[in-house]
Formats: structure tokens, C-alpha cells, sequence
């Protein structure tokens, strides 16, 4: 059975870095509330628990705390930073609120032998963000590192494996941070490395038969990873009983559908329908200039044709049963954490009606997106499905900054092929959040040989980014820069002028629309 560790969350983004880090050390990790006691920590029977750090001082009130009985569980715990200090105040220790603090790069000095650091240099770099620091230990712990303003930055309890550190291990500002993670989880805790993309897939492809039995399942594929590494696992379970539905919008970009076709029907063997819809989605968004209009009509009218397969495949009463979703951890902790101050906005299509009324699955609820790539390579998924940035549900519609007509769908397409066909060249893709074309509805002068044109011009977007949430517009050179637009003039006919999006996020969007 997989080891699991909870990181428990204290309002922080780290708790989810921690629970990746952790997860690169091949080791499965939940992030659970801060609100969870010592009897439901028993009940999930974890091999240790990390404390994530938070926003908050532990004098704030009300401050997040923890159920201090789970100290006494014997399961090995490590407290970073608000969680270091909330375990030394816990359990007898002392914290001060010095008001100096530290901030970002820090020394941190080591105090004599440690479970820890074991065979750390003398003093390492570590990021610290703290404004109270522990003062004392509590009794029973050794304190094993120290930093200028942090005279506990380190303290350990070898007997009762609890351990603390004041600093972060999981930036990589922090060096041997992922080292530390390592030492607390494979030697104190000694669970072994074993959470891998094989352990990983040979769980989901026993859980999923488990779930579906000999029913039928369905799955929409949208021509981005989640979709496809979800529909690659369930046909690793269930292949012969799975169809997969490819909804072409006519608002893909070049080459989706085909490569879709290719890799399940081909690669995979995979019943696929690829409903070809273009000319209802332009008829329905003839003369729509509204982005929010636009987004509701595409989704609302992909609803409308996958429903009719749906419906035409349960003709006869053995239809599909189960739906395949490819829901992300992040999605799940999102929806259930309560922090709203960190939810995003899901603007999706592709949410489907409640009177289809399937059982749902959802075999990627326990990955991060990192984790969702590397098995679907592992799975044998072409490296351009895998690799693909991120892509609106809306497609080229909110691209095309005004009415979405065939022909600027195409333009658009054909302007959005070169572009990331040049960042590629650049060996830029995977280092970009999202690079494309967008076309503004507006007519431009040019000259070119001997005559005047009138025609599109195409904005290269390019971005670098976490998370979406903000970006920055990415410094791309200036000779990638310039083959993108030597070749948009050359090649995309329809477009006579090129510029460049150096806009942020905040205050813009990543998306024209
Ligand atoms: P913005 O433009 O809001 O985009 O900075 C943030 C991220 O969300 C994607 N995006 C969408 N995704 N349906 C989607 O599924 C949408 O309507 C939509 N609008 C924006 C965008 O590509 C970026 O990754």
C-alpha cells in the first residue's frame, strides 16, 4: 500500500509546494485542513506529517492551531516555519515577537550533529519569512541550527521524531532544502521512494477497473493534456470498453484533431467519434462580438453536441455509464480548502448538464499538473499532446478580438502555427506559460511589392507564469521576434502587420478576450 504523508495547510501557497516536493522525493503526500484532529490523523494512518508554513503569527487572533494531540500520536512530524513555530509554542517552547524578522536569503549556521542535515556544510543559504522566531525550544529538543535573527532555526526531538526548522526546504532558494525533505521522509520517517509514474499508473488502472467493472465509459477529449493522459489511463484499464469524443469547434488549433485521431484511434485503438461542428459553431457566432457572449455560446453549444452523442450511444439502454474527467489535485484542494482568498476562477466549457447524469472518473484527483505529464509520456502520449501549454476552452474565439468568422479562424490558426513553431525552433516552449497569436478584427495599411494591402495584423502573446493567476510578458529575442514576423507576412496570407504584447499580468489579461 502507498505511504502517504499529510501536509497539513495553514493558509499558505506552500502547503502545496511542500506536498510536491514531497512528491519528488517519491513519496505520496494529501494536503489536509489545519482544522483536522489527532483522531482523524489516526484514521488516515499517515507515515508522517509536515506542518506547512502561514501568513499568519501564532499571537494572531483568531491564528490557525493544531490539534496538539497529534503530537503525542508517534507519528514523525515536521513543523516549517509558522508550523515551526506553532509546534515550539505547543509543546512548552517559547516564541518572540521581536519585530525584526527576516526576509529572503539568510545563513543559516548549524549547531553541532543533526538527523536533518546530516552531512551539511557548516552554515547554508536559506530563505527564510518570518517576523516572530523561536526563542526557546521546548524541553527534549536539541536546537541544531541557528540564523542572525532566528536562535532556533533548527530543533530536533530524535525521541519522539519531531522536528522543526524556521527556514523554507521547499524553495529552491533554499539549498539542500530538497536534500532536507529527503533525510526528515526516507531516514526519520523511513518510508520508502516508491511513489514513481509506474506506482502511480498500476494504482489508477486497478482503482479505475475496480470502479467501472464491464460498464461503458465515455470521455471528451479536448486536445489538451488533462483530457488525453485521463482518456490514455483509462484505456491502459479499460480500452475495449471505453469511446472517446472529439468535438471539432473549429476553433483548434492547427493539427489537434489530427494528432487526437492518430495517437487513440491509431496509437491506442480507441473507439473515437470526432463530431466535425465547425460550421454550427461560426453559424452560432455570426455576428457576436462579446467575449462573454462568445464563451457562453461555445460552451453552451459543445454541451449540445456532446449530449447528442451521448444520447445516441445510449440508444438501446447499454449506453455509457461513466464519464471520464480529468481533475486535477490543485481543483480538488481549491474547491475544498475554504481559502478563498487563493481560488481561481474556473471559466471551463465542457461542463456537462446534470440530467446526463453519469458516475464520474476521475483519475488524475490525486496528481499536480507536473505529475499528470510525466505519466502520460510514461504512457506513451506523443510528446506534443503532453507538452502542450495551456489552452482556453474557448479555443481561437477568444483570440479573435471581435466576430469569429471562418476566415479568421484560419488566418488565426495558420498566424498561431508559426508562432510556436518558431518558439519551439527557439528551444523556448516548455519555458513559456503560453506563446501565441491573437488577431484583432481590424484592417491595417501595407505596402508589399508593388501594391497596397488591407489587412490583419497578428499580436504575438508570449508569457511566463506560474500559475496564470499573473504573468509577465516574456522577453522573447529579438531575432526570434523577427522570424515570427518576417514569416506571419510571408506565409499566413491575410496578415500584413505584426506586434508585440508587452503587457503584464496585472493589469492585463493573458487572453486578448
Ligand atoms: P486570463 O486571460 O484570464 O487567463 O489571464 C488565465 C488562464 O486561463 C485561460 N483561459 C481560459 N480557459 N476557458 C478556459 O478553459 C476560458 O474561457 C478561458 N479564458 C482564459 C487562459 O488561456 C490562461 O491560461
Amino acid at each position: 500500500m502507498t505511504q502517504n504523508v499529510l501536509v497539513v495547510d495553514f493558509g499558505a501557497q506552500y502547503a502545496q509546494l511542500i506536498a510536491r516536493r514531497v512528491r519528488e522525493a517519491h513519496v505520496y503526500s494529501e494536503i489536509v485542513q489545519s482544522t483536522i484532529s489527532a483522531d482523524e490523523v489516526r484514521a488516515k494512518a499517515p507515515a508522517a506529517i509536515i506542518l506547512s508554513g502561514g501568513p499568519k503569527s501564532v499571537y494572531e487572533v483568531p491564528a490557525p492551531s493544531l490539534d496538539p494531540a497529534i503530537y503525542e500520536l508517534g507519528i514523525p512530524v515536521l513543523g516549517i516555519c509558522y508550523g515551526a513555530q506553532l509546534m515550539a509554542l505547543q509543546l512548552g517552547g517559547d516564541v518572540a515577537n521581536t519585530g525584526i524578522g527576516e526576509y529572503g536569503r539568510t545563513t543559516m549556521t548549524r549547531q553541532g550533529p543533526s538527523v536533518l542535515m546530516d552531512e551539511w556544510p557548516a552554515s547554508v543559504t536559506c530563505w527564510m519569512s518570518h517576523g516572530d522566531a523561536i526563542a526557546t525550544a521546548p524541553e527534549g529538543f536539541v536546537v541544531t541550527g541557528s540564523s542572525p535573527e532566528g536562535p532556533v532555526a533548527v530543533m530536533e526531538d530524535v525521541i519522539r521524531r519531531l522536528h522543526a526548522v524556521q527556514f523554507h526546504p521547499e524553495v529552491a532558494h533554499t539549498e539542500r532544502g530538497q536534500d532536507l525533505l529527503a533525510n526528515f521522509l526516507h531516514h526519520i520517517a523511513e518510508i520508502p521512494p516508491t511513489w514513481t509514474n509506474t506506482s502511480i499508473i498500476e494504482d489508477q488502472v486497478t482503482a479505475i477497473r475496480a470502479q467501472v467493472g464491464t460498464e461503458k465509459v465515455l470521455c471528451a477529449l479536448s486536445g489538451g493534456v488533462d483530457s488525453a493522459v485521463a482518456a490514455a489511463l483509462v484505456t491502459k484499464a479499460v480500452g475495449h470498453q471505453l469511446t472517446c469524443v472529439f468535438v471539432d469547434t473549429g476553433l483548434m488549433r492547427r493539427d489537434e484533431g489530427r494528432q487526437i485521431e492518430e495517437t487513440f484511434t491509431r496509437q491506442f485503438g480507441v473507439e473515437l467519434i470526432h463530431v466535425k461542428a465547425q460550421d454550427r459553431f461560426f453559424d452560432a457566432l455570426a455576428g457576436v462580438t462579446d467575449p462573454e457572449v462568445k464563451r457562453k455560446i461555445i460552451g453552451e453549444l459543445f454541451i449540445r453536441e456532446f449530449e447528442t452523442v451521448a444520447r445516441e450511444l445510449g440508444k438501446g439502454g447499454d449506453g455509457p455509464r461513466f464519464l471520464v474527467q480529468g481533475t486535477l489535485y490543485p481543483d480538488v484542494i481549491e474547491s475544498g480548502s475554504g481559502h478563498a482568498a487563493n481560488i481561481k476562477s474556473h471559466h471551463n466549457v465542457g461542463g456537462l448538464p446534470e440530467d446526463l447524469s453519469f458516475d464520474l472518473v476521475e483519475p488524475l484527483r490525486n496528481l499536480f499538473k507536473d505529475e499528470v505529464r510525466h505519466v502520460g509520456e510514461e504512457l506513451g502520449l506523443p510528446e506534443e499532446i503532453v507538452w502542450r501549454q495551456p489552452f482556453p476552452g474557448p479555443g481561437l474565439g477568444v483570440r479573435i478580438v471581435g466576430e469569429v468568422t471562418r476566415e479568421r479562424a484560419e488566418i488565426l490558426r495558420n498566424a498561431d502555427y508559426v508562432v510556436v513553431d518558431e518558439i519551439k525552433k527557439a528551444g523556448l516552449y516548455r519555458e513559456l506559460w503560453q506563446s501565441f497569436a491573437v488577431l484583432p478584427a481590424v484592417r491595417t495599411v501595407g505596402v508589399m511589392g508593388d501594391g497596397r494591402t488591407y489587412a490583419y495584423p497578428i499580436i504575438i502573446r508570449a508569457v511566463t507564469s506560474d500559475d496564470a493567476m499573473t504573468a509577465d510578458w516574456a522577453r522573447l529575442p529579438y531575432d526570434v521576434i523577427e522570424k515570427i514576423a518576417n514569416r506571419l507576412i510571408r506565409e499566413v496570407e491575410g496578415v500584413n502587420r505584426v506586434a508585440l504584447d508587452v503587457t503584464s499580468k496585472p493589469p492585463g489579461t493573458i487572453e486578448w478576450e
